[in-house]
């Protein structure tokens, strides 16, 4: 049965993309079938894989209800389903329609018997797209970057998880958070991981992503972090979590 999980973080840059890219890779390099939806305006994971941002139809003309879910092939068990620019009046646009929360649900219920995981890629916010997300997903990662304030602004986010649960979709209970920047060299951090295991009991990736050049490079290249450095520690971690996923879902 195919797992739906959502990528979310309100908070900007802290690895949402990224992840969603390595992720999606290496299961499909495990000898699964993915399916990655960008559903951030900004576009990351489409130019991520040197998708083009301003080929039509994407997932923006499918929100709007004017074609199926765009499906492009980028690699063996890998899919992607492009962003463009556009997407960003699609908050506004939909803002009036009936059910518009669950226009994604509907675009993936006719195509989700093909795929092993589908991985949604969310912009840095929790609005309508967000929660389009939320309401079809069976699972969420919750990427957090290492820091100061790695935690300010959750409780937010576990407000709206929340309503969701009660109002769109009762099945999405289940989440990991994974750590992600984490210079392990900085007590500093070492503190703020420990901080952030007790504080999310049981529900953090044993793994975790350490700041690493090459996941910044490979996105610069456009290309995931397997194809652009194999032997990088990034594409070790992030295999990790891969297998850590399998085991969750076995
Ligand atoms: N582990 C890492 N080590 C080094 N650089 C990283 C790492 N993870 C992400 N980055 C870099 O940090 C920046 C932000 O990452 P990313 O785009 O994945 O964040 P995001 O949460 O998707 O951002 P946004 O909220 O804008 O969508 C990018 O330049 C990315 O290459
Ligand atoms: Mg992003």
């Amino acid at each position: 049965m195919v797992q739906i999980i959502t990528v979310l973080n309100h908070k900007g840059g802290v690895g949402k993309t990224t992840s969603s890219v390595n992720i999606g890779a290496g299961l499909s390099i495990r000898g699964k079938k993915v399916l990655l939806i960008d559903l951030d305006p900004q576009a990351n994971l489409t130019l991520h894989f040197s998708l083009p941002i301003n080929k039509t139809p994407n997932v923006y003309e499918a929100l709007r209800g004017e074609s199926p879910l765009p499906v492009t092939k980028v690699k063996e068990n890998l899919d992607v389903v492009t962003s463009s620019l556009d997407l960003t009046a699609a908050e506004s646009e939909l803002s009036g329609v009936a059910g518009r929360e669950f226009i994604l649900k509907e675009l993936v219920s006719k195509i989700k018997s093909e795929y092993d995981f589908i991985i949604i890629d969310c912009p840095p916010s929790l609005g309508l797209l967000t929660l389009n997300a939320l309401a079809v997903s069976d699972y969420m990662i919750i990427p957090i970057e290492m820091g100061d304030f790695a935690l300010a602004g959750m409780n937010k986010l576990f407000e709206i998880v929340q309503l969701v649960q009660k109002r769109l979709n009762t099945g999405l209970t289940q989440y990991r958070i994974l750590l992600t920047k984490v210079d392990t060299r900085k007590t500093l951090h070492k503190e703020i991981k420990e901080t952030i295991c007790e504080n999310f009991n049981g529900k953090t990736f044993d793994t975790i992503i350490p700041t690493n050049v090459a996941l910044e490079e490979a996105q610069m290249q456009g290309e995931d972090i397997y194809s652009y450095n194999p032997e990088s520690t990034g594409a070790a971690e992030y295999l990790k979590v891969c297998d850590e996923i399998l085991e969750i879902f076995k």
